[in-house]
């Protein structure tokens, strides 16, 4: 069967794939929460549920991102570089006649419009699906939705999805190179390498830079990425938050990782300083209640002077002034936060033209 540019649509899933659909639940993906596992000497280990799907899966189309865990050293400097070389503000019609669908199930400001403004900056149309006004609504699943706009012309789907593995999912059944915008409490890829881009612009390397990492870890897929980034190219990662938030497993995330409950040990001598968005219904039934949480954990001038002078606040948004940090932090002169929402249109322009084969 072919699609009306004359493509070949893939066959529907087989009985065996259609199986794998139903265990994945009504929109064909996992959504119980990812297990903990034990390590050999009997302690917990941090969840890795993708492990089993990536072992499982054919292979994803080349030019797709599903993750950082799983992506080489060379890919992601080579990623850093065409992004040092994309220019937002001068058009370059890389990807003309190139047709990418962004495929929202969660609500998104900074990665969606990054998205759409990078692949109209290369020439590239877009179309934008939700879940809400779409047919997800009358219950067409994961894979349906991704046929169709395979079928429809799509040359790739950059998706954001509440569970783990969905892009994973795609990926494995469609020809076309899927980008993960976010999967649940997995992996957000494109963050942790515009992340990556903004502290290589004030930094000069990743080897031994003191990152601290404040705020609901354990809930944080903008953490796992960076952590997987960061550790990979030599930064000391030291993790903070109470228990509810940084469980001591956290610390077998990825090797040399450091826990710490206190927010001065955190930040004292850091390089960089990663907030996090605090969910307060994620407080909700927890032993921290929300006042103890900003008189313990928020981001102050007065904490922040504890860092090194030259030390930069990050922060992937969106942010809440007066939970997470104050408004004065947020806009004063160590913050690069803006920078990094900024830096987001290049960094998934080189993410765009290497799905699509015009990493030039
Ligand atoms: N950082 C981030 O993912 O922001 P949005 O949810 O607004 O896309």
């Amino acid at each position: 069967m072919a699609d009306f540019a004359g493509r070949e649509i893939p066959p529907p899933p087989e009985k065996r794939l259609r199986r794998d659909d139903a265990a994945f639940g009504t929109h064909g993906i996992q959504t119980d929460p990812l297990p903990v596992s034990r390590l050999p000497c009997g302690a917990l280990r941090w969840p890795r549920m993708i492990h089993r799907l990536h072992d499982a899966m054919n292979k994803p189309a080349r030019g797709s991102l599903l993750g950082i865990e799983h992506l080489g050293d060379k890919e992601i400097l080579s990623l850093l570089k065409l992004a040092r070389s994309m220019n937002p503000q001068k058009a370059r019609p890389l990807l003309r006649n190139k047709r990418i669908a962004l495929l929202f199930y969660e609500a998104s400001t900074r990665t969606r419009t990054s998205f759409e403004m990078a692949a109209k900056s290369l020439g590239a149309i877009t179309t934008l699906v939700q879940s809400s006004g779409s047919s997800i609504e009358k219950g067409e699943s994961l894979l349906d939705t991704g046929y169709t706009l395979r079928a429809v012309g799509a040359d790739a789907i950059v998706i954001r999805h509440p569970a783990a593995g969905a892009p994973h999912l795609m990926a494995r059944h469609l020809d076309i190179p899927i980008i993960n915008a976010g999967d649940g409490m997995h992996e957000h890829p494109s963050q942790a390498l515009l992340d990556a881009y903004t502290i290589l612009k004030h930094k000069k390397t990743f080897k031994g830079l003191q990152v601290a990492i404040i705020g609901d870890i354990f809930h944080s897929r903008v953490t796992r990425s960076n952590c997987h980034l960061l550790a990979r190219f030599g930064a000391k990662i030291t993790l903070c938050g109470p228990p509810e938030f940084v469980p001591e497993v956290s610390a077998t995330l990825v090797p040399g990782i450091r826990v710490t409950r206190r927010i001065e040990d955190a930040v004292r001598g850091a390089d960089v300083i990663m907030l996090l968005r605090l969910q307060k219904e994620r407080l909700a039934g927890q032993k921290i209640s929300l006042q103890d949480y900003v008189a313990r954990y928020q981001m102050t001038p007065v904490r922040l002077k504890l860092a090194k002078k030259d030390a930069i606040v990050m922060h992937p948004g969106p942010i809440i002034r007066g939970l997470e940090l104050t408004a004065e932090v947020a806009d004063g002169p160590q913050s690069v936060i803006e920078d990094e929402v900024r830096n987001g249109v290049p960094t998934r322009m080189a993410i765009l033209a290497r799905a699509l084969g015009k990493a030039k």
